[in-house]
This record gives C-alpha cells, structure tokens and sequence, in this order.
C-alpha cells in the first residue's frame, strides 16, 4: 500500500486528495499544508506550501511513495528536482520546464519557433520602448507581465491611457518585481482549458472544462481565480479536440524535449476558440484550479496509478464517466477585493463540496479562510441537472459571508 503527499491547501489539491482517497493502492495520503475539508481525507502537515526544503525532509523522514505538487510557485521554485535528487518520486515538472508557466516569454519564444498558434506579440523590458509600440498598436491590446504574478499580471488595455499605466505600473514601478513585458494581439472567441498528462513527448488528454473568471454573473465584474467551472464542453468539437492535440499540445511537448527542458506532469493549454482557429492564450505548469474540481470527480480510473504511469515513463490508463459537472465557487462578499475571514460555516459536509479557503477556528468551528472558500460540484446526464444538482449543494450551505455565481455553464445549456 501506498503513501502520498500532496502539496498545497486549495480546492484543486482537495479534488486531488478526493481522487487519490478513492484509489485501492493509496493507504495514507499527507496534505501540506491542507486545509479542513482535506483533513477529513488527509493527514494535514503544518508546513508552508513554498517550504521546499522542509517538503523534501518530511517526504524523506516519511518514507512516502509519491509526491503530487499543486501550486506553481513550488514547482518553479524547484521542488520536483529536489525530491527526484532524494530519491523521492514526485509528479510535476522540473524548475526548467515550469519556465513555460513562470515565464510568457519563454513560452511565446516557444510558441513562435515551432509554429505554434499564439497571439502575436513582442517583448520589451524598456518603458519608453513598449509605450512607443502600443501607440502604433490597435486596441484593446494585451499586456503581461513577464513571471508569476498569481494571476494578476495580464492587463487588457482599452486605450492608451490604460497601457500606459499599465506599463508604468509593470516597467517602472516593479509592481510584480523587476522584470520584461510582453505585450499582443487581442484575441476574441470562448476560452477552455485542456489539461494533459505528459511525459516527454508523450501527451495524454484529460477532458476539457471551462473556468469563469469574471466574479458577476453574465462574465461581469473583475477578473478572479475563477468562480466556477463544467466539465465536459458542447461546443468543442472532435476536430477541435484533435487539432487541439496535433497543433498545439503534442508539439509543445515536443518542443520542450528538443528544447532540453522535457515536460513531465500535467501540461495545461489554456486556449481559445477564435474565428481564425484555436489558439494559445497561455500553458501553466500543474493542474487548472477550479478545472481539476469538476474534471477529476469524472475520473473513474485509478489516479495513483496514472500518476505513477507517467513518472516512471509508461502509458497512463485515464477513463471517464459519462456525464456533466458544474461547479460553483463560494467566494467571501468582497472577493476579489478585500474580504474578512472567520465566518462560521455550517452544512458543508458533503462529500461534493471541496474546500477552497477555510479552516478550523479555535473554537473547533468550520471557518471562512480566504477568497474563494468552497466549490460545490453538481453532476448530471445533461448540464442543467448538473447544475440544479450544483445549487441545491450551495442553498444548503450556511454562512452568511459568501456569495456565488448562478450561471456557470449557462452559455453551453440556455438558448
Ligand atoms: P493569462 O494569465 O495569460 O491566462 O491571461 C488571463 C486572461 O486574460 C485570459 O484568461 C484571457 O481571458 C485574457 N487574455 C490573455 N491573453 C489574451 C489575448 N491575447 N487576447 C484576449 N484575451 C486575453
Ligand atoms: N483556472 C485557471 C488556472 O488554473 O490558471
């Protein structure tokens, strides 16, 4: 039987733990840092989840058989490297290949030399430079900071006066650190994540699913982490999904080999459906989050197994149930601007909530921990089940700090 230890403490390391739990080979599953809701599956570890020196010691001091990373700025840190110098096997990709999440640069380079469709861009570290180039630019124009910035790095600018604070923001005050820009063509068209277990040149798809940035219902209000996502989507084709595979994921597995920097782990193509074809928005270098929420409860393969497939190089068994999920963020009223914490919770113990930001207070409370709290996922034979499915999850829920979107997947299943 087997150990894991899994890293990090949001709503896509509780679907991962969730996964790993229902896996006939898994007898102990560690979570660092966790949170309450993975505690109830997992022995939570109080290590920060940045802590790579400390992770590597209690892996080694425990003895665990596999490693499963989560958060991005673990894996550029380089955890992978150290665990796999231990002796610890661990899945994800090294510090090199998480470049193609930590840098835009680099993936933009990437996609550029090996033909692979991006937005058109240019890259600048010079203020003057960049403010020069978007005069002559049309707008919106897009605007991305050259490194991890969690999620807040990208600017759609709608004039001059938005790129150029942007700019300043990013060139000259070192909002996010010192670093370059990379600024490109505006694309238009519905965006959906497909996530691949790769290993070198080898790209296995997991089914796709559709995050929903915006915070308001009908995509209005500010960008978030994502308040809600289903899984899988009607309006990608098979010719989609296999231009998809052809044109963009199997190469970049590719041409991270030829590159020296071999992928392994799960490769995540954010991409869109634009009228000129699909096309790359962005890769990140781990598991979507809120996407993994409603894709991996599909999963009716073993996940340890796959996992393990893929870090010793042999060919992962991923099967799925046919059906839909929808899952809907319970994010704190605030969200994403600031927001207070420790709000009890009461009726969440079901089995289809992951818990996204909350904790144990020192009253032996369930409290309300961060942005995002818990993401309640519905299942069904069509999306408007699954939906209904969704939302008699969240109405029983009680706390009076959070809110939620009501119209996740609403697109795919309103005429
Ligand atoms: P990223 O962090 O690169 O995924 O960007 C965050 C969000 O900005 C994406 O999910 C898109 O909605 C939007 N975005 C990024 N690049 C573009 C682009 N070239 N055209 C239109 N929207 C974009
Ligand atoms: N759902 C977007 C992300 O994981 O980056």
């Amino acid at each position: 039987m087997a150990k894991v230890l899994v890293v990090g403490g949001g709503g896509r390391e509780h679907a991962i733990v969730h996964a790993l739990s229902k896996s006939a080979k898994v007898d102990e599953i560690y979570a660092i840092p966790g949170n309450a809701g993975i505690a109830k599956l997992a022995m939570c570890v109080n290590i920060k989840d940045n802590d790579v020196e400390g992770i590597v010691d209690f892996a080694k001091a425990e003895a665990v058989d596999l490693v499963v990373v989560g958060p991005e700025a673990t894996l550029a840190l380089g955890i992978i490297d150290e665990l796999t110098k231990a002796g610890i096997k661990a899945f994800g990709p090294t510090k090199s290949a998480a470049m193609i999440e930590a840098s835009k640069n680099f993936a933009k380079e990437l996609m550029l030399k090996y033909d692979i469709p991006t937005a058109r861009f240019e890259v600048f570290n010079d203020y003057k430079e960049a403010l020069e180039y978007v005069k002559i630019s049309p707008f919106p124009t897009v605007i991305k900071y050259d490194g991890l910035a969690q999620g807040k790095g990208v600017v759609i600018a709608n004039n001059l006066k938005e790129a150029d604070e942007t700019l300043k923001d990013m060139l000259l005050d070192d909002k996010f650190g010192h670093g370059k820009v990379v600024i490109e063509e505006y694309l238009e068209g519905p965006e959906f994540s497909l996530m691949c277990f790769v290993d070198g040149v080898n790209v296995y798809p997991l089914e796709m699913a559709q995050d929903h940035k915006r915070a308001y219902d009908n995509d209005l209000g500010p960008n978030t982490g994502g308040m809600g996502a289903y899984s899988p989507l009607p309006f990608i084709t098979e010719d989609d999904s296999k231009y998809a595979m052809e044109k963009i994921m199997i190469p970049t597995a590719k041409a991270m080999v030829n590159e020296g920097v071999p992928f392994k782990g799960v490769l995540y193509g954010g991409l869109m459906k634009t009228k000129k074809g699909i096309k790359v928005i962005e890769f990140n270098c781990r598991f979507g989050d809120p996407e993994t929420e409603v894709v991996l409860p599909r999963l009716t393969s073993d996940i340890y197994d796959a996992f393990m497939a893929i870090v010793d190089g042999n060919k992962p068994v991923l099967s799925w149930e046919k059906c839909y999920t929808i899952g809907i963020v319970l994010a704190s009223k605030g969200y994403p601007g600031s927001y207070q914490k420790g709000y009890v919770i009461n009726n969440a113990d079901n089995e289809n909530i992951y818990h996204m930001g909350t904790k144990i207070d020192e009253n032996g409370n369930l409290v309300t921990n961060g942005g995002r709290v818990l993401f309640a996922v519905g299942k069904g034979d069509t999306l408007e089940e699954a939906n209904k499915n969704a939302i008699s999850i969240v109405n029983e829920i009680e706390c009076e700090n959070l809110f939620h979107r009501t119209d996740i997947g609403a697109k795919a299943y309103r005429k």
